[in-house]
Order: C-alpha cells, then sequence, then structure tokens
C-alpha cells in the first residue's frame, strides 16, 4: 500500500474522503465541519442535525461526483477508539471506500494528537480487511487491502506522521498475520507449524531462529514441556528467536520473551467441558503476541536486543498422557507435582522461563500466556493482568497498555499465595486445589521458575488475545500484545 501526505486538498475523482469528526462532550453535536459542510455544499446545521459523531457512527455524503464518509470519534477519542472506528468501517462498508481511500484531517476539528491518531487510522484500516473464513471454499482468495491510502494534514505535522502511519502499517501487517495463526484450526497449526511460521518470519523481516526438536527437547532436560506432550502424536517444538538492532543512544536493552504456544488444550485427562472447547485453538495467543512483537520488531528495527521462546506442544488425552499425581521434572531440575493436567501452561512456561534466563541473561523477561480462566473472570475482555517484581517494569508495560489500548492491570505476588502451591511431595505443585485466587497462583508457580531474576514480568492474556470483534460471530483473535510490546519497546529507548 502506498502511502501519501499532503497539506493542500486535492479533489481527486473516485477517491472516497473519510473526514473524522470529534463530538462536542456538552452539547454531543458534531464540532467543527465548517469545511466539510462547505466541501459539499450542505448547511453545517443540515448535518449537526443527522450526525452526532458517536464513536462507530459514519455519515455518508457527496461531494460531486465524490464519496465523502463522516467518521465520528467521539468527544475524547484515545489510540484505541480511532483504531477501532476506521476498522469497523471497513467491516461494514468496505464498498464505500473503494481502492484509493483518503483521510482529511483538514475538513473538521481535529485531535490535538494528530499524529497519534493517524497511526491509529492507518492500523485500523489495514486490520478491517481482516478475513476469517478463508477455508470457505467460496472464499476469495486475495485478501482486500487499499492500493493506496492519502493522508491530509498541516504540513508541520506531515514528517511525523509519515513514520507513525509507516509504523501502524508494519505493526498491522505483523498483528494480521498472527491473527491469522491464532484463529487458525488446531489441525491447521500443529507445533511443528508453529516453527516453521517462526523460521519463515525471521528469513523475510530478519532475525535468527533456532528449533529444538523433541530428540533435542530431551537431551536438553525440557522435561516439563516434554511432560505436556508426552500423550501427542504431534511431537513438541520449542522455539528460539533472537533480533539484535543498532543500538540507541541508551544501549541496547536486552529483553526477553516467552510465548505459551499450547496449539489446543482439551485440558488432558482434567478433560475441560466440551462446551467452548474449540475456542482452545488460541491457546497460543501467548506465542502469537511474542511471533507477532520479534516480527514488528525486526520490521521498525527497533534500537533492543530482543529474545523471543516458544515452547510449543498441545495438550490432548492418551493412554500416555500425564496424569494427575504424576512428579515431573523441568529444566530448571525442579521437581513437580501434577494435580491438575490442565494447569499445562504453567508446565511450558516453566522451562521457557528457567531456559531464557539462564541461557540469555536478559535485562527484562516478559512472559505472555492465556494462562487462566481466573483471569477472564477478573478482567473480563476489557484488561490483561500483569504480574511483576520490579515496579519499573510493572510501571512501564501499565503505561504502555494505556497508549496502545491493550490494557494491563496489576495483581500482588504476596508470598502468602505461595503456599497454596506447595507440594507434599515434589518441589511444587501445578494447582493449589482451591477454586480462588487462580490467577495469583499460576503467576506464583512462574515465579518459582525466574531465579529470582530482578524484573521479571507475568501478562495472562486469557481475556484479551481472543474474543468478540467486529470480524465474526464467534470469537476471533485480538492480536493482542504486538502493540503493547512496541510501544514498550520504545519507552524503554526513548
Ligand atoms: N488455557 C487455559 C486457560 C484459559 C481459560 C484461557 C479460558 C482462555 C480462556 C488453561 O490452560 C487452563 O485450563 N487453566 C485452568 C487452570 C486450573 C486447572 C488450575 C483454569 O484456569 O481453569
Ligand atoms: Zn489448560
Ligand atoms: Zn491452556
Amino acid at each position: 500500500m502506498n502511502l501519501h501526505f499532503h497539506h493542500d486538498f486535492r479533489d481527486t475523482p473516485g477517491t472516497t474522503l473519510l473526514v473524522p469528526v470529534l463530538q462536542d462532550k456538552a452539547t454531543g453535536a458534531a464540532i467543527g465541519i465548517d469545511p466539510i459542510a462547505h466541501h459539499c455544499n450542505l448547511t453545517t446545521a443540515t448535518i449537526v442535525q443527522r450526525f452526532g459523531a458517536n464513536v462507530h457512527e459514519v455519515f455518508p455524503l457527496a461531494a460531486g461526483e465524490n464519496m465523502v464518509i463522516l467518521v465520528g470519534l467521539g468527544a475524547n477519542p484515545d489510540f484505541a477508539t480511532t483504531l477501532k472506528a476506521f476498522a469497523s468501517l471497513v467491516v461494514k462498508h468496505e464498498k464505500w471506500l473503494g481502492d484509493t481511500p483518503a483521510v482529511s484531517w483538514l475538513h473538521a476539528a481535529a485531535p490535538t494528537d494528530l499524529v497519534l491518531h493517524t497511526e491509529a487510522a492507518v492500523n485500523g484500516l489495514c486490520q478491517g480487511s481482516y478475513q476469517v473464513g478463508i477455508h470457505k471454499t467460496s472464499a476469495n482468495p486475495a485478501k482486500s487491502t487499499f492500493s493506496s491510502l492519502t493522508f491530509y494534514l498541516p504540513d508541520t505535522h506531515t514528517a511525523a506522521a509519515q513514520k507513525a502511519a509507516n509504523q501502524g502499517w508494519h505493526i498491522a501487517q505483523a498483528q494480521l498475520r498472527i491473527m491469522g495463526l491464532v484463529d487458525a484450526p488446531a489441525n491447521f497449526k500443529k507445533p511443528q507449524r508453529i516453527a516453521e511460521y517462526a523460521v519463515e518470519a525471521g528469513k523475510q523481516y530478519g532475525f535468527r531462529t533456532e528449533i529444538w526438536d523433541k530428540a533435542r527437547l530431551h537431551a536438553e532436560g525440557m522435561h516439563a514441556l516434554l511432560a505436556v506432550n508426552q500423550g501427542s502424536v504431534d511431537p513438541a517444538v520449542f522455539i528460539i528467536m533472537e533480533y539484535k538492532g543498532k543500538p540507541s543512544a541508551n544501549g541496547l536493552p536486552k529483553i526477553g520473551l516467552v510465548g505459551k504456544g499450547v496449539t489446543f488444550d482439551t485440558g488432558g485427562l482434567s478433560i475441560k467441558p466440551s462446551a467452548n472447547m474449540h475456542y482452545m485453538k488460541s491457546d497460543m495467543g501467548g506465542a502469537a503476541a511474542v511471533l507477532g512483537t520479534m516480527e514488528a520488531a525486526a520490521r521498525l528495527q527497533l534500537p533492543v536486543h530482543l529474545v523471543g521462546v516458544i515452547p510449543a506442544t498441545d495438550n490432548v488425552v492418551d493412554a500416555l498422557s500425564v496424569q494427575p499425581s504424576d512428579v515431573i521434572s523441568s529444566y530448571s531440575g525442579k521437581s513437580i507435582e501434577i494435580i491438575d493436567t490442565d494447569a499445562e501452561g504453567r508446565l511450558v512456561l516453566a522451562d521457557g522461563l528457567s531456559y531464557i534466563i539462564r541461557q540469555h541473561q536478559p535485562d527484562v523477561v516478559i512472559d505472555l500466556a492465556t494462562l487462566t480462566g481466573a483471569t477472564v473472570r477478573t478482567f473480563g475482555y476489557t484488561a490483561a493482568a500483569l504480574f511483576s517484581n520490579d515496579d519499573q517494569l510493572a510501571h512501564h508495560l501499565t503505561l504502555a497498555g494505556q497508549k496502545s489500548g491493550e490494557r494491563l492491570w496489576r495483581l500482588p505476588l504476596w508470598d502468602d499465595y505461595a503456599d497454596d502451591m506447595k507440594s507434599d511431595v515434589a518441589d511444587i505443585k501445578n494447582f493449589s486445589g482451591k477454586p480462588v485466587a487462580g490467577a495469583i497462583s499460576a503467576a506464583k508457580f512462574l515465579e518459582f521458575f525466574t531465579d529470582e531474576h530482578p524484573s521479571w514480568a507475568h501478562l495472562d492474556i486469557a481475556g484479551v488475545a481472543f474474543g468478540d470483534t467486529p470480524y465474526a460471530k464467534g470469537k476471533t483473535a485480538t492480536g493482542y500484545g504486538v502493540r503493547l510490546l512496541v510501544e514498550f519497546m520504545q519507552t524503554l529507548c526513548e
């Protein structure tokens, strides 16, 4: 897609003009629309009577031969509002937009942070073309995107907007690709396929990859990952990715990412109820976030040293499956008593965390996982749970969550909760056995495998990786994590 920027309006035949419009909080009326009213040969009053600029409210108009669409942004839009407004515009009215839409910040009152909203608009317009029905025999194989996108904005903002729009585009591409992976049926994304995805992305965008097969996992002692995989016909893999940017004035921070890559979670012998079990194809949402962040960092050439690891396996039912009461070992050497085979995510993450901390010594370690139903019950689909032993890191991640709209809310890691994870027979057990504080006790389990690393954060993304979106009737991938972590890394380097 070609991006164009102009400070003077050029009416181009066949181009649909998108005009974002703000709302006056007190009166609930669209504001600053004189220029677009004039452009369409209407009075401002005529428009104001019919269009209130609410979020998701759109209003089609004509100016001569060309179509104009007013896009409501509400009174106080943030990044996520603008992104969603543009994405839903594409989903609902793709045909209105044609192949070469233009966005004008000149024809109505613009938000103060024009550059930020330009990035959000690009990101939303790209994401809006996401297709979930790719397995329908009638599916159109050619994905629809625009051939060009033009912005009209004051020339004082052009340079910054160009950079932001470019970033919005790259992040959207990485997000769209991982959304496809999270929405892929379980039989289309066996661990080996996730490994191939990583290798191809590394080749295409510029990061190193290394894949450990099952024999290597045995040789390295990845016993917890192997235990989850032991009932499966599809061998587990461990994916290691490394991207090294050019240092900025602030050096080259080394960031370690670990993503839960459970390609399908039946619960194992502690089997899940069948209602909604199909949604457990999304149990690799953490892995997807790590893959997308590696790709985005490489695409944007961020000044960071990023190491991403993914323990990938399914969690299935078989005569050979790991059983409750089994005691297993782990990469750390610590023993684990299995109480519930459905608490498998923390097992694979335990090996991922020990590995990345011991072998790569990152300055900061962040794991992302669709880890507990308890997080969904606490925050719904609105925020991910954040746990960290480092206040500064927690603060930076929370800020990145606010800016990106991919929200995080911190929960405690008090030692009172560690007691519940003590096993009578092994070093730790994988489930407290109590129906309380599920997200926190899972985090305490993970903490046990961080070797007291001083700067670790755990993001339980169970409620936000997959949910209601404009793209389908059922739940679909959200792309959560990529923008959050890019934002985090950029503030780290500032
Ligand atoms: N993958 C699930 C968590 C999950 C639940 C993700 C709902 C997304 C939506 C995880 O492996 C799991 O089953 N967790 C159990 C843990 C319990 C057995 C200790 C849970 O949360 O119920
Ligand atoms: Zn589970
Ligand atoms: Zn799981």
